[in-house]
């Protein structure tokens, strides 16, 4: 059984001191839903104050990015080891970052392996543009991303890694795909590709999220579909109560 789980990507959001009064505030309302999992994902300035906030409640901590680099000349950027103690997760590839700083589908592969080597567990966001989609394009777009991403990753790694199905223009658009399409999405498509990546088997152990405009209303459909194993929250994810009913709708789910 694959347990569902949560990530909040807050993107550019909250100061060090919002956030570390954030987490203050949810981690108490979220301790009894143990069903599910719980990840945070703050800017990296944040990180040392939510995660020492967090530290023995079961809320994970995530980043948004990472170089893939050990170390080095690369201005502005952080190293999976400079993670250790701050994040268990980092979200990699996501939509925004493959268009606004021209992340590749290569520097996403290399920067899933670096994750995997420091032990965090790597978020892999994947997803059409609202043009691919009207193409028709959704499906080979997005298991094209997959393979790419998974390239020289082992069957026993696999697993260590979660994917973020999120479809571009359901995207802080209010738009969310239909639970159907998400789900279609997710499994003939995502688990799809990663069944011949690795087998039946490896691919149903491998958890799949949705992401795009997931709120309080619409989480419980998304959650009750068989190949949606979370969702990768935005917006919602600002917001105690919205955030909160979205764990509880889930945990209820199991
Ligand atoms: P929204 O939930 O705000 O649409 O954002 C989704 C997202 O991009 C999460 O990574």
């Amino acid at each position: 059984m694959r347990k569902p789980i949560l990530a909040g990507n807050w993107k550019m959001n909250k100061t060090p001191a919002e956030a570390v009064a954030f987490v203050e505030g949810l981690a108490p309302l979220v301790a009894g839903y143990e069903g599910v999992e719980i990840v945070v994902c703050p800017p990296f300035v944040s990180l040392p104050g939510v995660a020492h906030a967090l530290r023995g409640t079961r809320i994970g901590v995530g980043a948004q990015n990472i170089h893939w680099a050990e170390n080095g000349a690369y201005t502005g950027e952080v190293a999976a080891a400079m993670l250790q103690g701050l994040a268990g997760y980092v979200i990699i590839g996501h939509s925004e970052r493959r268009q606004y700083f021209g992340e590749t589908d290569e520097a996403v592969n290399k920067k899933i392996k670096a994750a995997l080597a420091h032990g965090l567990t790597p978020i892999v966001c994947v997803g059409e543009d609202l043009a691919q989609n009207e193409a028709g394009v959704t499906d080979t777009l997005v298991s094209g991303q997959v393979r790419a991403a998974f390239a020289g990753i082992s069957a026993d790694d696999a697993p260590r890694v979660v994917v973020a199905y999120e479809p571009i223009w359901a995207i802080g658009t209010g738009k969310t795909a239909t639970k159907e399409v998400a789900n279609r999405v997710c499994g003939a498509v995502v688990r799809g590709t990663l069944a011949d990546l690795y087998g039946a088997e490896v691919a149903a152990t491998i958890r799949i999220q949705y992401g795009g405009s997931a709120n309080e209303k619409n989480i419980g459909e998304l959650m009750a579909m068989p190949d949606i194993d979370g969702a990768l929250i935005g917006g919602a994810s600002l917001k105690t109560d919205a955030f909160t009913a979205m764990i509880r709708i889930t945990a209820a789910k199991e």
